[in-house]
């Protein structure tokens, strides 16, 4: 899985697939201002602030926040590692054009993906994307708590999802990786009246 990060290891056990693997970053999916929803230690924010990004990482962990901050110090890298629910982003009080979701959407279950959802809508700008990986139930080989695509395009809908597509997320338990999906999802535009 390309993720985002090229070859660095992720923060809590995800990292990118061997070298050719999808780089959303370098495919220039990212603009704006972006949000990390579940940064961890921050790799995907850094890189992302590395190629001139300006980037917001927020997760509950405080720990792995104050890694990440030792991170972007340590690189002289300028990211905001902020302590955020994703349930309620909405207190943020701000609202980014990119949203990158790499392994927070599939820890969640069912009963919880509606609020998540809706607390994605509050800092989404209209029109802006949300890129998402997660584990699919799509391979012989799964990670914990595989999504399917339906039940992707059914917590978003009423959204724009633009592409589902198959791809392969690396684990600390997984050489090889895992199946995976690499969503690319817009917050529709608002209605003109
Ligand atoms: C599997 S890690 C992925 C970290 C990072 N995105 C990466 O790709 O390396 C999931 C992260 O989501 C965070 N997380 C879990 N529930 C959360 C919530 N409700 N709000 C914000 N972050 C959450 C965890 O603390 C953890 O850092």
């Amino acid at each position: 899985m390309g993720c985002v990060v090229p070859r660095r290891p992720g923060a809590l056990g995800y990292r990118p697939a061997a070298a050719g693997g999808r780089s959303l970053a370098a495919e220039g999916a990212f603009s704006g201002v972006v949000l990390e929803a579940g940064c961890g230690t921050g790799e995907n924010a850094l890189h992302l602030a590395s190629l001139g990004l300006s980037v917001v990482g927020v997760d509950v962990a405080e720990t792995a926040l104050a890694i990440a901050r030792e991170k972007a110090a340590a690189r002289g890298l300028d990211v905001e590692f902020t302590p955020a629910d994703a349930f309620a982003l909405e207190r943020l009080g701000r609202r980014f054009d990119t949203v990158l979701d790499c392994g927070l959407f599939h820890t969640f279950d069912e009963s919880e993906r509606p609020r998540y959802v809706a607390s994605l809508a509050s800092v989404i700008e209209h029109g802006g994307a949300l890129y998402l990986l997660c584990f699919s139930d799509d391979g012989p080989e799964t990670g914990p708590h595989p999504v399917s695509e339906d039940e992707l395009r059914t917590a978003f809908h009423g959204w724009n999802v633009v592409a589902v597509e198959r791809d392969r997320l690396q684990t600390r338990f997984h050489d090889d990786g895992v199946s995976a999906w690499v969503a690319t999802i817009r917050r529709i535009e608002r209605e003109i009246r």
